[in-house]
């Protein structure tokens, strides 16, 4: 069973195997977490993007951290739903970025991975709804990721993860 751990922080700063960045399709980076992480990795992050996307909405896709420091190895890349609504698969394309991402974990295993809050941001998807979104594909997932840190910019989206974290027990 994976460990879910919540945190407050910049994820550049995560001491993983791999970190998740919310992407855009292009992969070429973008503002938010993933300006943090490209500038962070340093360019040859978005010409390692250019080259494997377009990334469709609710997939994964690695590539090596570049200069993000040891024992960083991995980027995985996916990209959340625009919320529309609700009405619109958003719920199932977002679980699918957590279940997608797992699995990219497992093909490079990878063994701990952090993860943003992934659609809350530009993509206006309603934190508390993300989270409870998050917390129940991973604890479905199997894995052989042992430590999955869910790393929360602000403190509201914490506060989400922590009780979403605490009601599935
Ligand atoms: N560390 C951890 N979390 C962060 C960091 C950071 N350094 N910077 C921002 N965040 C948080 C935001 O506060 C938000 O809670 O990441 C979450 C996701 O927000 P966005 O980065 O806006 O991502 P998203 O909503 O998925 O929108 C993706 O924005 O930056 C563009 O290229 C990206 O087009 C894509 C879109």
């Amino acid at each position: 069973m994976v460990a879910i751990e919540v945190v407050l922080g910049d994820i550049t700063r995560e001491d993983v195997d791999a970190i998740v960045t919310a992407a855009n399709e292009s992969l070429l980076g973008g503002g938010g977490v993933d300006g943090a992480i490209h500038r962070a990795a340093g360019p040859r992050l978005a010409r390692a993007g250019g080259a494997i996307g377009p990334c469709e909405p609710g997939e994964a896709m690695p590539t090596p951290a570049f200069d993000l420091d040891p024992p960083v190895r991995h980027i995985i890349h996916t990209v959340g739903p625009v919320w529309e609504g609700g009405g619109h698969g958003e719920d199932d394309v977002l679980a699918s970025c957590y279940r997608r991402s797992l699995q990219v974990a497992d093909e490079l295993d990878a063994r701990t991975v952090a993860f943003p809050a992934i659609a809350t941001g530009v993509y206006g998807f309603p934190a508390e709804r993300a989270a409870q979104i998050a917390i129940a594909t991973i604890r479905s997932v199997s894995t052989n990721v042992q430590q999955v840190r869910l790393v929360a910019f602000d403190e509201g989206t914490r506060d989400q993860l922590q009780a979403a974290l605490a009601a599935t027990g």
